[in-house]
This record gives C-alpha cells, sequence and structure tokens, in this order.
C-alpha cells in the first residue's frame, strides 16, 4: 500500500465518477440496437441474469482487490505474482488504444453538438456523415487524407480530459463527476419525457417491451446480454479496481457496487425508452419502418437521429443539441476513468509524477488518435473497436478472473467484503467465480469466430499489427520497469 495515497474524499464524489464511468456510449447507442436484435422485451431476461451472474460478481471482486490492495492495477499484479506483470500491462495497453480511439467518436459527438444548432447537417445527414464530417475513404487509401475537424475535435476532447485528468483524483475527476453525472440524468430525464409526448412514440415503446419468445432458447441473445454488460459496465478494463483502489476504509462495498449497478442499467433501460419513443416518432411521421430506422453506433446518433431532427420542427434546435450533449457528457467521463488504471499504473511503477504521467500519456494517446482523425480513420476504428472489445479484452477479464477469484484466496476477498457491509455476500459468490471464466471463454470463441468471419484484407493486417503491439509492447515495458526498479 503506498505511503500517504490519496483517497476520495467524498462518498459521492466516489460513485459519481463509478457511474461516469460505466455510462457511456455503450448505454446510449448500443443498447438499443442489441435490444432490439435480440429478441425485444425477451432480452431483459439474459439480460437480468447477465447482470447477476457477471455484472455483480465481477463487479464485487474488481471493488474488493483494490479496495484491499489499494494500489494500482500493475502493483496488484506484482503483490500477486510478479511473473504475471506483463499481462496486466497487457490490458493497460488494452484500455489505452480504446481511450485513444474513445475520444475520436466523442470528438465526433462534439461536431454534431455544434451542429446542431442550425441542423448543419443539411437535408442528407447519412451523406454528409461519410462525405463531410468523416471524409471516409475505401480501405487505406485516406490515411494520409487530413480530416481538420475531427482532429480538432479530438484534441479539444483530448485536452479536456487531460485537464481534468492531471488535477487528480478528488480536485479533477471527483468534482468534475459530481456536477456532470447529475446534469447528464437530468438531460435524459428531459429528453425521455419530450419524447413520450410525441406523437407514435408508444408504437416505439410498445415495441421495445413486446416479447419474442422464440428467442429465448437462442443462445445468440445470452452472449449479446453477457456481451452488454461487460461493455456497459466497463468490466475487466481495471477502472473499478482502480477507483476502488482510492477509497476509505470505512467504505460499504456491496452498498456502492448495487449503487452502480442499478444507475448504469436503470440508466441504459430508461434512455432506451426515449430512443425508441423518438424513432416510434419517426416511422409515424415519414412512413419509413421502425424496423429500418434502428441502426447502431455513430448510424444511430449521426444519421438516424438528424434525420429525425430534421422532421421534428423548431424544438429540435433543443433536443438536438441536449441529446449531443448527453452523449458528450457520458463519453467524456467514460474516458477519463479509462486513462485512469494507466496513469496510475505509471505513477506507481515507474515513480513518475501523477501530473507527468497525464501529461505523458495524453500526449501518446493524441499521436495514436492521429491515426483514427484521418479519412481511413472510421474504418480502422471500427475494426480496433471489434478486436479489443470481442477479442482482447475478453481475454483480460478471463485471466483477471482466474488470477483474482482462483489463484488468489477468493476467501480472504470474501472476508474483506462481508467485513464492511451490511448485506453479506453468501457463498455463491465463490461458485459463480468458478463458473465465470467457462462462460467468458463460450463469450470470448464466438467473438473470435465473428472476427474470423467477417474480415476482410484490410481487417487482418489491422488486427495482426494490434495483436503484435499487444503481445511485445507488455514485456518490453515490464523487462524496463523491472530493470529500473530491481536492477
Ligand atoms: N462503459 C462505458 C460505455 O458504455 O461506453 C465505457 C466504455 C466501454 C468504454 C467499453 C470503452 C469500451 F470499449
Amino acid at each position: 500500500m503506498g505511503e500517504g495515497r490519496v483517497q476520495w474524499n467524498s462518498n459521492f464524489g466516489f460513485l459519481m465518477a463509478m457511474i461516469g464511468s460505466a455510462v457511456g456510449l455503450g448505454n446510449i447507442w448500443r443498447f438499443p440496437y442489441i435490444l432490439y436484435t435480440h429478441g425485444l422485451g425477451t432480452f431483459m431476461i439474459p439480460y437480468i441474469v447477465a447482470i447477476l451472474v457477471l455484472g455483480f460478481s465481477f463487479l464485487l471482486i474488481e471493488y474488493t482487490v483494490g479496495y484491499k490492495f489499494k494500489t494500482s492495477f500493475i502493483k496488484v499484479f506484482e503483490a500477486i505474482n510478479r511473473k504475471l506483470k506483463p499481462f496486466a500491462w497487457f490490458v493497460c495497453l488494452i484500455i489505452f488504444f480504446i481511450v485513444s480511439y474513445y475520444t475520436v467518436i466523442v470528438g465526433w459527438d462534439l461536431i454534431y453538438m455544434i451542429l446542431s444548432f442550425f441542423k448543419g447537417w443539411g437535408s442528407q445527414p447519412d451523406n454528409f456523415l461519410i462525405h463531410n464530417v468523416l471524409h471516409s475513404s475505401e480501405g487505406f487509401s485516406g490515411i494520409f487524407t487530413f480530416v481538420p475537424f475531427v482532429f480538432l475535435s479530438s484534441l479539444i476532447v483530448w485536452i479536456l480530459i487531460w485537464f481534468i485528468s492531471h488535477k487528480g483524483v478528488n480536485d479533477g475527476i471527483s468534482k468534475f463527476s459530481q456536477y456532470a453525472v447529475p446534469i447528464l440524468f437530468v438531460i435524459v430525464v428531459l429528453i425521455v419525457i419530450f419524447s413520450l409526448t410525441l406523437k407514435g412514440s408508444s408504437m416505439g415503446y410498445t415495441l421495445m417491451f413486446t416479447p419474442e419468445w422464440s428467442e429465448l432458447a437462442n443462445l445468440d441473445i445470452w452472449l449479446a446480454a453477457f456481451g452488454q454488460i461487460i461493455f456497459s459496465l466497463s468490466l475487466g478494463m481495471a477502472i473499478v479496481l482502480t477507483y476502488a483502489s482510492y477509497l476509505p476504509d470505512n467504505a460499504n462495498l456491496v452498498k456502492n457496487a448495487v449503487i452502480v449497478l442499478c444507475s448504469n442499467s436503470g440508466f441504459e433501460v430508461f434512455n432506451a425508452i426515449g430512443v425508441f419513443s423518438i424513432l416510434g416518432f419517426m416511422a409515424f411521421t415519414t412512413g419509413i419502418p421502425l424496423g429500418n430506422l434502428i441502426t447502431d453506433g455513430t448510424g444511430l446518433a449521426f444519421v438516424v437521429y438528424p434525420q429525425v431532427f430534421n422532421v421534428m420542427g423548431p424544438i429540435a434546435y433543443i433536443i438536438g443539441p441536449l441529446f449531443f450533449a448527453c452523449i458528450f457528457i457520458a463519453g467524456l467521463t467514460s474516458a477519463i476513468a479509462l486513462l485512469e488504471p494507466v496513469a496510475s499504473s505509471i505513477n506507481e511503477a515507474f515513480k513518475i509524477p501523477r501530473k507527468k504521467a497525464v501529461s505523458i500519456i495524453a500526449v501518446v494517446g493524441f499521436l495514436i488518435t492521429i491515426i483514427f482523425t484521418t479519412g481511413a480513420g472510421s474504418a480502422i476504428l471500427s475494426i480496433f473497436d471489434m478486436f479489443l472489445n470481442n477479442f482482447a479484452l475478453l481475454f483480460a477479464i478471463i485471466i483477471e478472473c482466474i488470477t483474482f477469484g482462483w489463484l488468489y484466496k477468493i476467501d480472504d476477498l470474501m472476508e474483506v467484503l462481508n467485513s464492511k457491509s451490511s448485506f453479506k455476500i453468501g457463498k455463491w459468490w465463490k461458485y459463480v467465480i468458478y463458473v465465470l471464466p467457462v462462460i467468458l471463454a463460450i463469450l470470448w470463441i464466438n467473438g473470435l469466430i465473428n472476427i474470423v468471419q467477417y474480415s476482410d484484407m484490410m481487417t487482418f493486417t489491422v488486427d495482426g499489427v494490434l495483436l503484435l503491439v499487444l503481445i511485445i509492447v507488455p514485456f518490453v515495458i515490464s523487462f524496463i520497469e523491472n530493470k529500473r526498479n530491481y536492477g
């Protein structure tokens, strides 16, 4: 445990930072699409099972390990088994790559937030996104095309993250989250209430809750539910562990975990009601079948929503900016959280002052981000996203589960957990931790099959390079660190 290590100075600040880390793009634009394509109302059953089996159990592991060791992700691995340190750097590198493209998406959103004040996307938002915003090219050919607005917006996002993060855990992350997260929730409540008043909204939200019982036997919807929980709660990314490592001794772990879990899922389900209502309104107004309107991620936020705002009338000048502000705040708090495990690991492993560590990460991170701000950027970004989330991160979670749950004394963790909680966790937790890696391995194999199935030459090339970097760099960093610290 680090001498004089920083601690959260308020539990509210910690909770807001935790909720801010979880609530992100995954909740706003990923969840409605996953729900729509995986059994609609029926999806809620595997979703709740995934929350209980994976979300709650794994969250508790990360919480307890962070709380018990009170040190950075890298130092936790050092304490459990020094040989596993390259693996810990492997996870840090995954998160580092994720934040380097996540910032670009938040940057796109920043552009749309400005455009939304005057519906600057014109009458054809799909063309506008591809040609005017992203300057997308086929394959690698656009890698040398400089896209100034995306570059600039991503730079602004990085500067904001750097600024908040380098101020420290309390003066930066906690202070910012205490304002940002409640504002985010208020905006979402306003948007959802407004959406429910729109003509045709009931067509949308009724669909969301319509069950397709035959789908329950489909393995795909179970895998999708577990995948959504991992993404949405940012599991395995060492964020929870790192944030929990700043908790004071008297923190109530189980209560905090339950609050974060309920807020995160409550947010995405509630927000989805708004999304479906708005799409119901669009279908009602234009006659386009609702199914044709539901898309994933960028398509939903930057094409379908602008189309909706185009037919909405003057109120869109208020709802539009609010909607993009919502994505912006959610994205920013998640990006700040993604930076923290890397920052604290570099800070503690290399004994580099926090401010300096954050600055180094921000500069190197932005240099990687530049790749995503070229004409080939959005294509490379999708490949990174698929590879890191469906392959690398899942692998990391399996190893974390085995390290914390099997290699480390789970009984010790359970004791720590229960000593700090009025609600006691029973033996079931231990058994769940033992079976989790098996469930995750099934998910991982499924992710691997997807990557291989949908890959072209460009994807294989990018995946190959990424894999090499993810294998080699962690060993190099571990080697340098060991040389520096132990001679
Ligand atoms: N949980 C956040 C979200 O839902 O967007 C943060 C996050 C998840 C960031 C997954 C990155 C990621 F790959």
